[in-house]
């Protein structure tokens, strides 16, 4: 289903909605969460949530998409840090429930492996929030990643590393690889909702939702998933031939 938004801010309300449902129907729901600038108002919105008592997270359990590698917890562009301020540092989760990928792991494979184990003992991902990147990756799933992928050591495409630049001081600053849930791991999730804002996502979403199903364009196999929302605002929405 494709939904679409007037603004940004509405997206946010919108998905806000959505993850505030799933939460109250299941109270120790396993969402799996997406850091860069797409979902940041659908975290205020939840954090508001929480401040009126509408939502309580104790028991919730949550599987974030990535970390950049070689960035410590408390590097201020990791994701660890970027969580902590955007989401987990304002709401009452058990930090214990909380996941992501250890940008600074010796042993990357054995991560890769423990973090797939542990979504599968928590049961699967129940509700998996995703944004897109302009190349149309998923997660750090860029152009040319197997569609059957699951967690896995990624070297970012040369246009990810330009978009993510800035939130660094210099390009040169932007790590060259990360760790990543695979395209796979991703599909998996029970249900999924993909958010996209502004016109510099109206060519990825539209190749995404109504071009051929390809490993160029990661998020196109999201239009085989059973159970996917997605959520535009009317400038992403603006190059597909449905709605644009
Ligand atoms: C982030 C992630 C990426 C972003 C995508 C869009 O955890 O996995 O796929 O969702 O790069 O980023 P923004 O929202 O910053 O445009």
């Amino acid at each position: 289903m494709i939904v679409i938004k007037e603004n940004y801010d509405e997206l946010s309300k919108g998905a806000a909605k959505l993850i505030k449902e799933a939460i109250l129907e299941k109270p120790n729901l396993v969402l799996g969460l997406a850091t860069g600038s797409t979902p940041l108002g659908t975290y205020q919105e939840l954090i508001q949530m929480h401040k009126e008592s509408i939502l309580d997270f104790s028991r919730i359990i949550t599987f974030n998409l990535d970390e950049y590698l070689g960035l410590s917890a408390n590097h201020s562009q990791s994701y660890h840090y970027y969580m902590k301020k955007n989401l987990f540092g304002e709401i009452n989760i058990n930090p214990e429930n909380i996941h992501i990928p250890d940008g600074t792991a010796k042993d990357v494979k054995a991560l890769c492996r423990d973090y797939e184990k542990a979504i599968q003992e928590a049961g699967g991902i129940d509700l998996q929030i995703l944004g897109i990147g302009s190349d149309g990756h998923i997660g750090f799933n860029e152009p040319g990643t197997s569609l059957d992928s699951r967690t896995h050591v990624a070297k970012l495409a040369e246009s990810t590393i330009r978009d993510n630049s800035r939130f660094f001081e210099k390009k040169e600053d932007v790590p060259e690889s990360a760790i990543t849930m695979g395209v796979q791991t991703i599909f998996e999730a029970k249900k999924i909702i993909l958010l996209a804002s502004g016109e510099n996502k109206a060519t990825a979403v539209a190749k995404a939702l109504e071009g051929p199903i390809t490993s160029q364009i990661t998020a196109s196999i999201l239009q085989r998933h059973p159970n996917i929302i997605v959520i535009l605002d009317e400038k992403a929405a603006s190059k597909l031939k449905k709605y644009g």
